[in-house]
């Protein structure tokens, strides 16, 4: 990519955010409404997400509603420089994101982004808002509010909420069930796994695939892995969780028994140490690990780099370790491999995620909220829904008076 000059970047990227808006056809009709109604008109918004073709379309969804936007991306390894190329060629958006920046860099972007002095935030993963609440506090009192995109961002906020250090509102993006139901389970099902067969050319079918945590997605990510033909265990420390895996006709047991039989191994659980030096050691030669939890904390590299007689990429973005003369491969340095090996969600699952998003930002703009982790309010939420049916030329049956009192009337019991 880099080998191309800087027009053509701007271009291949153009090409790519024009398919991902052909297949988005909620954001589409958002977006037409809000160039009528400019409801951001006067709003700056800062973001840190995934840059790559999908969030190309809400950044100039939320342009095109009135704001101004700077961008940078959530993890150094899934900006799309060609993407990022085209947005910053847009009116009233600033794109800081750079693929494979190191650590500085990455924070750097992060500052230049805050430097628009935003009174709305958009992230995935808290960076911003961690940010603005440790060093960039003279912005707090501007901000009206942010959303959140991912699990493990909520988690962070809900951490600040309960110890009285979130001082402004947040929207739950993620939580909204036209999000969850849908980019986690079957976004995350289907492109970690995108990811991971382009990345290794390998076949799934009959193959042991271990997924670590039972969550949305490491349901989809099971479900999809079953339908491949693959065996499947999981591992949960819920026991709920753990009993439904069963009931959906997988293995469980814990980690440290599926490491002796895993084939291929997906955390999903964004927590951390999922995969660590007691497992590796009792890994199968050729054992291939992958990540698709936020963070590149659920497999322990700093361990396995330490018990490594050698280290070296046999692939791109496969990092072969060799351990007791057994070789464990890594696939993009346990960075989310759907995103950091390939393109991310399908551009369908990611027309509800961010029509939520641009949905959620019009709901700031005109609500004053307190201080908080809020929710997605259910009329958002059925918005998205109707809006993706009649995409899909689907239409659906409505109550009836009898039936509403039926169900309403506690009296009508027969
Ligand atoms: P979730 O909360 O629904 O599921 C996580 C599951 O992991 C829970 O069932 C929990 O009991 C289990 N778990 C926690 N610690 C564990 C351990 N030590 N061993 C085994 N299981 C354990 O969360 P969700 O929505 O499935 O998200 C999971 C992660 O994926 C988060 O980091 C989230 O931010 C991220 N995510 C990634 C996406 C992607 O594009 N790759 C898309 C959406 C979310």
């Amino acid at each position: 990519m880099s080998d191309l000059s800087l027009k053509e970047m701007q271009e291949s990227g153009r090409l790519k955010i024009e398919w991902a808006r052909s297949h988005m056809p909620v954001l589409k009709q958002i977006r037409a409404d809000f160039e009528k109604e400019k409801p951001l008109a006067g709003h700056k918004i800062a973001m840190a997400l995934h840059v790559e073709a999908k969030t190309a379309v809400l950044v100039e969804t939320l342009a095109a509603g009135g704001a101004v936007v700077a961008i940078t991306g959530c993890n150094p390894l899934s900006t799309q420089d060609d993407v990022a190329a085209a947005l910053d060629t847009v009116e009233n958006i600033s794109c800081y994101a750079k693929y494979d920046c190191t650590n500085e860099e990455y924070y750097e972007a992060i500052d230049k982004v805050l430097d628009i002095d935003p009174d709305i935030t958009i992230d995935d993963g808290a960076d911003l808002i961690f940010k603005i609440h440790k060093e960039r506090r003279d912005l707090i009192p501007k901000i009206i509010g942010g959303c959140e995109e991912t699990t493990t961002g909520i988690h962070r906020l809900i951490g600040m909420e309960k110890d009285g250090a979130l001082e402004m509102a947040v929207l739950a993006v993620n939580d909204a069930k036209t999000k969850f139901l849908f980019d986690n389970r079957y976004g995350t099902g289907q492109s970690a796994w995108d990811g991971i067969m382009r990345t290794t050319n390998l076949l799934v079918a009959g193959k042991t695939v271990v997924v670590g945590g039972y969550g949305w997605c490491g349901r989809g990510v099971a479900m999809r892995a079953d339908g491949l033909g693959a065996e499947v265990v999981v591992t949960e420390i819920d026991p709920v969780r753990a009993l439904e895996a069963r009931m959906d006709g997988y293995r469980v047991m814990p980690m440290e028994q599926a490491a002796e039989i895993g084939d291929l191994f997906v955390t999903t659980t964004g927590n951390r140490d999922i995969l660590t030096e007691r497992h590796f050691k009792r890994m199968k030669d050729g054992a291939i690990l992958a990540n698709a939890g936020h963070f590149n904390v659920e497999i322990d590299l700093d361990s396995l780099k330490k018990m490594a007689a050698s280290e070296k990429t046999v692939r791109r973005n496969i990092k072969e370790y060799v351990v007791d003369g057994k070789k464990i491969n890594v696939l993009a340095d346990g960075r989310l491999v759907n995103l950091a090996a390939g393109d991310g969600h399908p551009a369908e699952v990611m027309d509800m995620s961010f029509a939520n998003q641009a949905l959620g930002v019009k709901y700031i703009a005109e609500n004053k909220l307190s201080y908080g982790v809020h929710k997605v309010p259910e009329e958002i939420d059925n918005y998205v829904a109707m809006l993706k049916l009649q995409s899909m030329d689907i239409v659906i049956d409505t109550l009836t008076e009898k039936q509403r009192n039926y169900m309403d009337d506690w009296e009508e019991g027969t």
